[in-house]
């Protein structure tokens, strides 16, 4: 049994300890990717091809713990959010290796919030944001799409996601977001997650008016109901 424990423990304090060697990451992307993606990266029947997709792509998956998939994965698993798989030293390595192997592509884009607008951010995302993550970032279940909730994405993330275009996500360039729009939507996916806003209040983001529009109809919703309810109680003439 404690022969089992320090061997579960050891390798993760030995990849905390150093960023890892060539030859370790080498081994990583060939024990944990290359069964799907291909020794190249190129992409095989269970995996597409990683060519030009760039450090920022690569990045995003692995800080998002969406990569790597369980070599187990069906082909039609849903890829989500998870805990990274690995330290922060071992996905920059990881990410350089897979970036050269692929031929480049876009870098991870840095974020400067120092001049961010919230308020202008806010209006981006309502209009190329919300339609998908829901006007709070809550996600798109309840508009029946494949968008995951934003309240756990770093600004780093954020801005991989908009630029590369992760999964079914479209990709937003310059054109549609340039890099001071970008950090506006950034700080503005940010402000949607401050504690304080959260819970209960996350309409507040359209406004007093249709929170308090909102309550109308959900307490007419409601009369109704019991108007119906009672009705059907009366005593039938
Ligand atoms: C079990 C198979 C499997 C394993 C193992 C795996 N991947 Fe993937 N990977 C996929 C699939 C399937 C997709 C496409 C997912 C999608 O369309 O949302 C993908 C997508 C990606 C993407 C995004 C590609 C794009 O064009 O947006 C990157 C980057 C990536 N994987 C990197 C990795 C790295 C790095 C590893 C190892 C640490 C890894 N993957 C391990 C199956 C796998
Ligand atoms: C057409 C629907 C759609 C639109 C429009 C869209 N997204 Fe997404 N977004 C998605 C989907 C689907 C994913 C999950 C991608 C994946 O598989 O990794 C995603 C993922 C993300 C993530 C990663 C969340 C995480 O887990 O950390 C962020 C951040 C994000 N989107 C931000 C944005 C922002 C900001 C905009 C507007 C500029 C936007 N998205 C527009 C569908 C959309």
């Amino acid at each position: 049994m404690a022969a089992v424990a320090l061997a579960t423990i050891l390798p993760v304090a030995h990849a905390q300890a150093a960023p890892p060697t060539t030859a370790e990451v080498t081994k990583t992307w060939l024990a944990d990717c290359a069964v799907c993606h291909g020794r190249d990266g190129r992409g095989t029947f269970r995996a597409p091809s990683l060519e030009g997709r760039g450090a920022a792509t690569v990045d995003y998956e692995l800080t998002t713990g969406r990569m790597p998939l369980p070599a187990t994965a069906s082909s039609t698993a849903k890829v989500k959010r998870h805990k990274p798989a690995y330290d922060a030293a071992t996905i920059t390595a990881l990410t350089d290796y897979v970036t050269t192997l692929t031929g480049g592509g876009p870098a991870i884009p840095s974020v400067d919030l120092t001049h961010a607008d919230v308020a202008k951010g806010g209006e981006q995302f309502r209009l190329q944001c919300a339609a998908c993550h829901a006007w709070a970032g809550d996600g798109g279940a309840l508009l029946h799409r494949e968008a995951p909730a934003l309240h756990a994405s770093t600004p780093v993330q954020v801005a991989e996601a908009v630029r590369v275009g992760p999964g079914v996500m479209p990709a937003f360039g310059q054109a549609a977001l340039d890099d001071q729009q970008l950090a506006d939507v950034v700080a503005y996916v940010r402000y949607l997650d401050k504690p304080k806003d959260r819970g209960g209040n996350s309409l507040w983001h359209l406004g007093p008016m249709p929170e308090g529009a909102v309550a109308w109809v959900l307490g007419i919703g409601f009369l109704l109901l019991v108007t119906a309810w009672i009705g059907e109680r009366e005593p039938k003439a």
